[in-house]
């Protein structure tokens, strides 16, 4: 048997503490929730329960996911927006209402983009729902909590619920407390740890999931962004020939921004920095495989996609993606995220921010 998709799902096996944090929304009028806590300590566990008890009672729930290393409401390496009209057992189930790509599954160099994403979705939820329920990373530690603390001063959340097993979280408690209500959840005895490897295969599944019914559409005409590649004046021929006879390189394209650096796509030795300051040279592999979001006019994500052929020489670009035909047309923007992944699940490889 396959495993489950997803690690978290409903339960009624759950401490009291939770019915207590139930009666205590249920007081409100709506507002939004942000659930905050280690890895593992049944964050999305006790959200799904929650969720599903304040739509019992006639609540309307929006989920915003900004998990990103864990995704429930594909797609992954995004935040994302849903909103069930019916009870539902995993965040997996759960149409995606819209999403803000982030790129990479692993959120530290992206603050900016989580702040946003999360900010926005949440905006969009409080209109669409009374209660807006926010999953997190379990990064609550060190420049985790710096995010946490972002998050909470933009977001205001009106209620911060913190899933602790003693008081690992005081910390962070003293940083937001006097923005938002704190409540303490007791962590689930039952509540259970993932070594990594489970983790990447509970990632893998995803992946190929979201993959599964997807095609290659080429793409012309729209703006690549997240790089600095792709940008400023193409490079001639000559030019090209120049850097390859200097470095020993073959250069498929070239760029040369406003202030006069060098952004190039090439193959062969490894960079030997002459002129490092005003040379930035990737490896032509580094955009095989690479994550992408296909972004609409609005800056939001449509579907995320896998680049195949880089467009390279101010070509098409070749992504496979599952977005159906009458979406495409709404794709104004290619965005880079960093992480290289195939269709089949396999993570290849995490980039830096700065390599593109
Ligand atoms: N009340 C519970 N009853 C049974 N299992 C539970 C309970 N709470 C959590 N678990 C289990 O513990 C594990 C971690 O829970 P969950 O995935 O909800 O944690 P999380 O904090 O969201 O983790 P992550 O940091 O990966 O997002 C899961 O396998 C989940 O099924
Ligand atoms: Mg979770």
């Amino acid at each position: 048997m396959e495993a489950p998709v997803e690690k978290a799902i409903y339960t009624e096996d759950v401490p009291e503490d939770r019915e207590d944090l139930v009666r205590e929304l249920l007081r409100m009028q709506g507002g939004a929730v942000m659930f905050v806590g280690d890895v593992d300590t049944g964050k999305s566990t006790s959200l799904i329960y929650v969720a599903n008890r304040l739509m019992e009672e006639g609540r309307s729930v929006a989920i915003v996911d900004s998990d990103v290393g864990q995704k429930g409401i594909l797609p992954p390496a995004t935040v994302s927006l849903a909103v069930p009209d019916e009870p539902f057992s995993s965040l997996s189930e759960l149409k995606c209402e819209a999403c803000y790509f982030i790129g990479t599954t692993s959120p530290g160099q992206y603050m900016g983009e989580m702040a946003v994403g999360t900010w926005r979705l949440t905006s969009r939820g409080r209109k669409l729902a009374d209660f807006v329920l926010l999953d997190t990373t379990g990064f609550v530690y060190g420049r985790g909590a710096e995010m946490k603390r972002l998050k909470v001063e933009l977001i205001r959340p009106d209620v911060a619920v913190f899933l602790e097993r003693e008081d690992e979280l005081e910390h962070l408690k003293s940083m937001v407390g006097h923005l938002t209500r704190t409540v303490e959840l007791r962590v689930s005895e039952n509540a259970r740890e993932h070594s990594r490897e489970d983790r990447r295969d509970v990632r893998m599944r995803k992946w190929r999931r979201y993959f599964a019914a997807s095609g290659e559409l080429v793409l012309r005409d729209v703006t690549v962004t997240g790089t600095s590649l792709f940008h400023g004046r193409r490079l001639g021929a000559a030019e090209r020939e120049l850097l390859e006879r200097i470095y020993g390189w073959i250069v498929f394209e070239g760029w040369r921004d406003p202030k006069g650096c060098y952004h190039v796509v090439k193959a062969g030795k490894p960079f030997a920095p002459l002129h490092r300051g005003c040379l930035h040279a990737v490896d032509v592999e580094k955009l095989s495989n690479l994550l992408v979001g296909l972004i609409d006019r609005d800056g939001l994500c449509l579907s995320v996609g896998i680049l195949k052929v880089p467009g390279l020489g101010g070509g098409a670009l070749q992504v496979l993606t599952p977005l159906g035909d009458e979406e495409v047309s709404k794709v104004t923007e290619v965005r880079l995220g960093r992480i290289r992944v195939t269709e089949e699940g396999e993570e290849i490889e995490l980039l830096r921010r700065d390599e593109l």
